[in-house]
């Protein structure tokens, strides 16, 4: 963004009252579009979920996963993060609806790189389960305290802890994250060690289960 070159002093130094100026203008246009990308989620997930398509990706690593760690994972660097890939060896066929499921795990990783520690690792875990498929993704970094559990896949809901209440966002992303798994007959789980970890985890059954016509117009409403 031409934002970014001026303040990287790319077409020369800036005064520090005009680089805290053109910064603060990033930093405005980084959080709106953030803003319109997880409302454009929300109605790609209503505009799908009332009929999904599920349908076999032969290679669900690289056509799902991959996409997902590309999107959500693009401030890795910025925050001088690295990542630890625990991958099948072989090829993942999975049954699904990999738009939807592209938009649930780049919401994770987005978050892990997110409220993840500053130069820590975000490990991402894909593998095969008795029902299904799991995605597991892991950050170190000050996690949530256990009472703040059921608080976080519900809509607009963002945790006021000290750390990550600093950071912007719209608390829509983790209510994707549990619609879309829902939408396949899976769910969503989290776990944390505050202070140390947070560990986010979707899985999906093999084939996917779709939900009754009442159950989904519950959902649906919510
Ligand atoms: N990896 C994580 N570590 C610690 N807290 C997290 C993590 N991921 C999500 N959270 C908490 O859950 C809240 C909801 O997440 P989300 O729905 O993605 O909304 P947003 O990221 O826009 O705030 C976040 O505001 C944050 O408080
Ligand atoms: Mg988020």
């Amino acid at each position: 963004m031409d934002a970014r070159v001026l303040s990287e002093a790319y077409l020369g130094e800036l005064a520090p009252q005009q680089r805290r100026k053109v910064q603060r203008i990033i930093a405005k246009a980084e959080h709106v579009l953030l803003l319109a990308r997880d409302y454009l989620d929300l109605t790609r997930i209503d505009t799908l979920s009332p009929d999904p398509q599920f349908h076999e990706v032969a290679d669900f690593v690289a056509e799902v996963m991959e996409p997902a760690i590309e999107i959500g994972g693009a401030q890795l660097e910025d925050r001088n993060m690295w990542i630890t890939r625990e991958f099948p060896k072989a090829l993942l066929h999975v049954s699904c609806e990999p738009e939807l499921l592209r938009i649930a795990l780049g919401n994770l990783m987005s978050n892990a790189v997110k409220y993840g520690k500053e130069g820590g690792e975000v490990r991402v875990k894909v593998e095969r389960t008795r029902i299904g498929v799991r995605v597991t993704v892991w950050n170190e970094g000050p996690g949530f305290p256990a009472e703040s559990k059921p608080r976080l896949f519900r809509r607009f809901s963002r945790l006021q802890t000290f750390e990550t209440k600093q950071v912007p966002g719209t608390g829509i992303g983790l209510y994707s994250v549990w619609r879309i798994a829902k939408l396949h007959g899976g769910h969503a789980d989290a776990e944390s060690e505050e202070g140390q970890w947070a560990e986010f985890t979707i899985e999906i059954p093999q084939p996917p289960g779709t939900l009754d016509r009442d159950t989904m117009e519950s959902f649906l409403s919510c």
